[in-house]
């Protein structure tokens, strides 16, 4: 969603910015601007559309400041244009204001400030934020900010410009994630680490309500009460190399290819030489985790899909009931969680603003949470009991890739961890499994070398219309995340179903126009996939299938098959999914579409 970067410094804020705001590119946007600072005066250059727009802007201009801010926008209130883009400034033009979040209470705020004389511009939440900080200005930019903030309901992370302060930028933030980047003689604020990591891997992750002052030489913290805050200084330990394409045409399938060695990169990190199951700073006790019966697992799109794999295999592994939620619907449904039940949030960005609700929503009934997350010191991790890495580096391409087989990766080691503390499974039966995991970045090397068998298929079947994901068991989460894949980055409408419910409505959508995609590896329920494989054919339909290398049945029912490697029935998730990734991928870059930006998405989902 919206990215927010500031600089203050030595050196001329603006190249700085620009090169901040491309880094945020990934996250989704579409509209841009920036505000410097120089000798008294406060520029401020926006538009609809690209970086590269708003870098043809500036080039007649002759910007030389050493402080400013810049801002991509992600339309909540007020469509994507010109005006409506950050920064945005009260009536005065002194006080300069970017913002990420939703302010709830923007309208009554509005009325009000208009009726004292506020003359707003746009349409935007965020023009409020600049008109009440100017309407508290008294010569104090934290404390009138303080003020401000104390009059907004929502989400917000804020950075601030004053005329009257050129050595400072001030910000704050609240459910929406702002960070402090420390250099030396230079200093950085933004909403993502991405945005700096040139400069300066040495950053302070905020808490809500705290607002920090960041000048050349200095950083202070205070509370809303302006009380000094003490803070840690952190280190991001991933590199600016890795958030680069490195030779790929997209993201996207760069973090494709990466997926078996991060899944090599799980196994080494959660397994010891001796083969036992170690989570690093895990810290839910043994004689806890022990005690819990059931598991609700709660998450958001892929990382649901994550969840649902989830479900199968720890229910096998240990008998224990899981439930999986999506976030959004477990914070609003007054949800029964009982003293034994673990929860446990599934994130990769660690920001997701209904997954964040969902924990809090337990943590209030005392619940423990463990957090499934990708980034290092994100709010999730910050507010969970205990944190299991999935170590997938920087995922930068908005539809996620990399971080699903990663969550995967973990959960299958969670769930084999759990079945050796309740002894539901005995250790020679866990080893036997793990040994099988660790053939699985093989496997998946293998998939992925059968990229341009999948592209065939891929170039063939572009033009359909309308696509339709059938799996059972373990492949119907497989089914739904190819989906998603699918419509996320084509544009092509595509559902996942479980295939056993063909029959009760959506069979009606089949005829010669309708693809559907057919997850059947070699299962206990393959021979049920290959009836629902009949009835399509028997309309007409047109099948593709994901199939184990070797299956001779499958080949009596289309040519259009992509082969996964043969392993045993519990791993196909694994493997299957980099199948339709793969798909998905070559059927958007075939349509010639913006693969890792692709339309209206965003890649970490911090407001409602
Ligand atoms: C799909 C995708 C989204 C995210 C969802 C949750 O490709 O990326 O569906 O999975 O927004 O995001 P996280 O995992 O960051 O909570």
């Amino acid at each position: 969603m919206c990215g927010i970067i500031g600089y203050v410094g030595k050196r001329k804020a603006l190249p700085i910015i620009l090169s901040g705001l491309h880094d945020l590119e990934y996250r989704g946007y579409d509209s841009a601007g920036v505000a410097v600072l120089e000798r008294g005066h406060l520029s401020v250059v926006k538009c609809k559309g690209r970086i590269n727009d708003l870098e043809k802007l500036l080039e007649s201009r002759n910007l030389q400041a050493c402080i400013g801010l810049g801002h991509t926008r992600w339309a909540t209130h007020g469509k994507p244009s010109k005006v409506n883009a950050h920064p945005h400034t009260d009536c005065s033009g002194r006080i300069t204001v970017v913002h990420n979040g939703i302010i709830e209470n923007f309208d009554s705020l509005k009325k009000t400030l208009t009726k004292e004389g506020c003359i707003f511009k746009s349409q935007t939440d965020t023009e409020v934020i600049a008109h009440l900080i100017g309407k508290f200005y008294q010569g104090d930019i934290e404390e009138a900010l303080r003020r401000a903030v104390k009059m907004l309901k929502g989400s917000y992370a804020l950075a601030v410009m004053a005329k009257d302060h050129p050595d400072r930028i001030i910000g704050i933030r609240n459910d929406s994630p702002l960070v402090v980047g420390v250099g030396k003689g230079e200093n950085f604020l933004a909403s993502d680490t991405a945005a700096f990591l040139s400069y300066t891997n040495r950053v302070i992750f905020l808490e809500d309500k705290e607002l920090v002052t960041i000048t050349p030489s200095g950083i202070e913290i205070t509370s809303l009460g302006a009380k000094r805050i003490a803070k840690k200084e952190d280190k991001i330990l991933h590199t600016k190399e890795q958030v680069q394409k490195g030779g790929f045409k997209h993201f996207m399938f760069k973090e494709i290819c990466q997926q078996p060695q991060i899944a090599s990169k799980v196994i080494s990190r959660y397994v010891t030489s001796k083969g036992q199951i170690k989570f690093k700073d895990f810290s839910i006790d043994q004689s806890v985790l022990e005690k819990f019966n059931k598991i609700t697992i709660v998450a958001c799109g892929t990382a649901y899909h994550a969840g649902l794999v989830g479900k199968y295999l720890i229910e096998d592994f240990t008998g224990m009931p899981v439930e999986v939620d999506l976030a959004s619907e477990f914070r609003y449904r007054k949800p029964i969680i009982k003293d034994n039940t673990l929860m446990v949030a599934i994130s990769q960005s660690g920001e997701t603003a209904d997954t964040l609700a969902a924990v809090r929503e337990a943590r209030k009934k005392k619940t423990k949470v463990l957090a499934i997350c990708n980034v290092v010191g994100s709010t999730l991790t910050r507010e969970v009991d205990s944190t299991i890495y999935i170590h997938a580096g920087p995922e930068i391409s908005v539809a996620s890739t990399k971080a699903y087989t990663a969550q995967l990766m973990v959960i299958y080691l969670f769930g084999l961890y759990l079945a050796g503390i309740k002894k539901t499974r005995s250790k020679k039966q866990i080893d036997k499994v793990l040994a099988s995991l660790c053939q699985i970045p093989s496997k998946q090397k293998k998939v992925i070398e059968s990229s341009k068998d999948i592209k065939k298929i891929a170039r063939k079947y572009l033009h359909f219309g309308a696509f339709l994901y059938l799996g059972r068991h373990l492949n119907f989460p497989t089914a739904l995340e190819g989906a998603l894949k699918l419509k996320e980055i084509s544009y092509i409408p595509a559902e996942g179903y479980a295939a056993g419910e063909m029959k009760h409505g959506p069979i009606a959508l089949i005829d010669e126009y309708r693809a559907v995609v057919c997850v059947a590896t070699d299962s206990f329920v393959f021979d049920k996939m290959v009836s629902n494989i009949q009835e399509i054919l028997a309309r007409k339909g047109k099948i593709i299938v994901v199939a184990t290398l070797g299956n001779k049945k499958i080949r009596d029912c289309t040519k259009e098959i992509i082969y996964v490697p043969s392993v045993e029935e519990i791993f196909y998730p694994l493997l299957s999914v980099i199948a339709l990734q793969l798909f998905a991928y070559f059927i958007a870059d075939l349509k010639g579409y913006d693969v890792d930006k692709p339309r209206n998405l965003a890649k970490s989902v911090t407001v409602e």
